[in-house]
């Protein structure tokens, strides 16, 4: 077989066989496909899409460039969650330990933010001493101890991804459906989690704008993930606005104590409570049942997610009483006029908070834990003209004429868009 009749092949709107995509991910794991061909595959992929066979096939042959972990030993049943990538989505902080305080383990591997969306390992960062890298050994005595880690992957897991995500990023071809759901899923599939619950966000800040592609999206990960005998659901999630009241590192880290606490934004509390309910289903424990005890809104009311936020920072290297790292310079931005404010645009912000400092161009660029944004008013609420909606957050005030040059067109007062419900559709 060679890389050429495989490219023709798909060029040309044939169904690739399974010994083709078997043979074409091994040997581009194998550096012996390279990498001018295999864009020139993803292209044809994005161009003339996949068969359900062919992703299934696809993402299987990812799993298996790689290892797979294995926590079926633990003696509790093991559930994730993946989030496809918002604005201010720190939903993960919160949520792990909640769903570990009500009797399953939570085994997540995070990644770092690119672009305009943050990432988990981003923010954690910013609590002193963390450290995201651990062994699997390590993983595993964590999530027998405490129930939840939230590391970064190994680069064992799914390296033909690690290879070809690298490339898309590249070439114009990150946004092929197939190609999206096969990365999302051979990640989360070698990760070793019997049940996985999908947070697709639709909106100006996601990577799907509009409803109907990101339920193609979610119904395409449901099928890969049962076809692998992983439980899956999928939420379908509004990303029109940013998720709480705080976009950066350590400001979502902050956040995310307010809601481990007890109180936090309400559409923070609720989609936490709603994935780890998600989350606890698809695992086989509810409430009252099997290993559960408790409800995730009474974890977060009594203490006890709380409690294993601080022992699963602790056992990272974190010190969960440090004081975070907050930005050496503010500057708020005033309200165009006065009247509803109807519309608050995610994209805006989020490139606003990456201007500041809080996101990376390249793999490679650091990040700093201060900067970012903060929603002194959600939509919805009335304004008066002059009022500051929003705080920019930075280490250099140089920053922030790029941040309000993002936010220009970003808010509309007394428009007539409304915003997104929350949960805007379930797919299982
Ligand atoms: N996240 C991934 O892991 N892969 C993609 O292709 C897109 C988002």
């Amino acid at each position: 077989m060679d890389a050429i009749e495989v490219i023709t092949a798909k060029r040309d709107g044939h169904e690739l066989s399974t010994a083709q995509i078997d043979w074409v991910i091994h040997a581009y794991t194998a550096e012996e496909v390279a990498e001018e061909q295999m864009a020139a595959l993803a292209m044809a992929i994005l161009l003339n899409g996949m068969s359900r066979r062919e992703v299934a096939r696809w993402t299987d042959a990812m799993i298996r460039s790689g290892e797979r972990m294995d926590f079926s030993g633990l003696g509790r049943p093991t559930t994730d969650k993946h989030s496809t990538g918002g604005v201010g989505d720190k939903i993960t902080l919160p949520l792990a330990p909640t769903v570990a305080a009500c009797g399953a383990a939570v085994p997540q591997l995070s990644g770092r933010g690119l672009g305009h969306t943050g990432g988990t390992l981003d923010k954690l960062e910013s609590i002193p001493g963390w450290r995201a890298s651990l062994t699997p050994e390590a993983m595993t005595a964590q999530l027998t101890e405490v129930g939840a880690v939230v590391c970064a992957a190994g680069a064992g897991l799914a390296p033909a991804d690690r290879k070809l995500y690298a490339l898309r990023d590249v070439t114009g071809t990150v946004e092929s459906i197939p190609l999206i759901a096969s990365s999302i899923m051979s990640k989360k599939i070698a990760e070793g989690t019997g049940a996985l619950v999908l947070d697709v966000k639709v909106g100006s800040g996601a990577f799907m704008r509009t409803p109907a592609l990101a339920k193609e999206l979610a119904e395409t990960m449901v099928a890969i993930g049962g076809d692998h005998g992983v439980r899956t659901v999928a939420l379908l999630t509004a990303m029109d606005a940013p998720l709480g009241r705080a976009v950066g590192n350590a400001l979502e880290v902050a956040e995310s104590l307010e809601v481990l606490a007890g109180g936090g934004p309400d559409d923070v509390v609720e989609l936490t409570v709603t994935l780890a309910r998600e989350m606890l289903a698809a695992a086989g424990v509810t409430a009252g049942k099997a290993v559960s005890t408790k409800d995730p809104a009474d974890a977060l009311r009594d203490g006890s997610a709380m409690d294993v936020w601080r022992r699963m920072i602790s056992a990272q290297g974190g010190d969960p009483d440090a004081q975070l790292p907050r930005a050496g310079e503010t500057r708020d931005v005033p309200a165009p006029a006065s009247g509803v404010l109807t519309r608050l645009d995610a994209r805006a912000v989020g490139v606003a908070a990456w201007r500041l400092g809080a996101g990376r161009a390249r793999k490679e660029d650091a990040v700093s834990a201060t900067a970012g944004v903060t929603l002194n008013v959600k939509p919805g609420a009335t304004v008066r003209e002059g009022e500051p909606l929003l705080t920019l957050h930075a280490d250099d005030e140089g920053r922030f004429p790029a941040a309000q040059e993002a936010l220009r067109g970003a808010f509309e007062i007394d428009g007539d868009s409304g915003p997104l419900p929350l949960v805007i559709e379930r797919v299982a």
